[in-house]
């Protein structure tokens, strides 16, 4: 397992060819190995404004989710918990700051290489995590469900690391029920978020994350995939009105 700074640059900077630079600025949404190369280079390519941008665009709501996630776990003091596509490492702070021990995982050097937090951190795959099993006591997640090709090889995944009795805690977008807030949201993500990403950082980027929703299945359906791949106590919560929504279980 490399550590972040021990990892060659190439990738990065093969990335700046103009084939290569923009997979995710299309209006259909990727699959497959595509996904993966178009999701890699994009947070690449946007990891160095990341944070900025994410605090404007959600107000500064993203901290709270955060920390309702980090919360929702629940575990004794010095448990290790692995922060799964970690990007600049805000779920690690509020980890450690709750008195737990993080690791943070993630397929981007870019987001990587932006990772303030301290923590340790590895560059890998969350679908195929290099650890053994039953060898963590908790698992947090933050934005990056929709991101993965399959959530059954995920969920079987964190499952197979995390020990009996320990928790997990993914965090990601969600589509507002009430129809009000869903309009609004949908006009703000729809057409504010590029804006500001086209600004800061950029447009493309910023138009396909909000898009990528559509990936996820609907909540009832990803309880029941955690249910089948060896969680109990799943619970979904919606928040801020829907915005995003939090899924938490224990392993059994
Ligand atoms: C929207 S960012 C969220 C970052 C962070 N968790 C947060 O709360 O801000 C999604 C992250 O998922 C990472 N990612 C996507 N697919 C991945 C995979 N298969 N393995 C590891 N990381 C992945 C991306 O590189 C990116 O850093």
């Amino acid at each position: 397992m490399l550590s972040a700074d021990q990892i060659s640059w190439r990738s990065l900077h093969g990335m700046n060819s103009a084939n290569q630079r923009r997979k995710w600025d299309r209006d259909d949404l990727p699959r497959g190995v595509e996904k993966v190369a178009a999701v890699r280079e994009m947070f690449d390519a946007i990891a160095p404004r990341y944070n900025f941008v994410n605090r404007l665009m959600t107000f500064g709501l993203d901290r709270k989710w955060r920390k309702i996630t980090v919360n929702s776990l629940r575990l004794p003091t010095g448990s290790r918990v692995l922060d799964l596509a970690s990007g600049t490492g805000d779920l690690c702070i509020d980890l450690e700051n709750n008195g737990y021990v993080p690791l943070s995982i993630d397929l981007s050097l870019g987001m990587l290489r932006a990772d303030r937090s301290g923590a340790p951190r590895s560059q890998a795959d969350i679908q195929r995590l290099p650890f053994p099993n039953a060898s963590v006591d908790g698992i947090v997640c933050g934005f990056a469900l929709r991101n993965l090709e399959d959530l059954r090889i995920f969920f079987a995944e964190i499952a197979r690391v995390t020990r009996l009795k320990g928790r997990i805690a993914l965090l990601d977008v969600s589509i507002p029920t009430n129809r009000f807030v869903r309009f609004g949201n949908s006009i703000y993500f729809g057409k504010v978020v590029p804006l500001i990403g086209g600004i800061f950082s950029d447009r493309a980027a910023y138009k396909y994350l909000p898009r990528s929703v559509a990936y996820l299945p609907k909540p009832i359906l990803i309880v029941e995939m955690l249910e089948q791949s060896g969680f109990a106590d799943v619970e979904h919560e919606q928040l801020s009105g829907g915005l995003t929504q939090l899924f938490s279980a224990t392993r059994i």
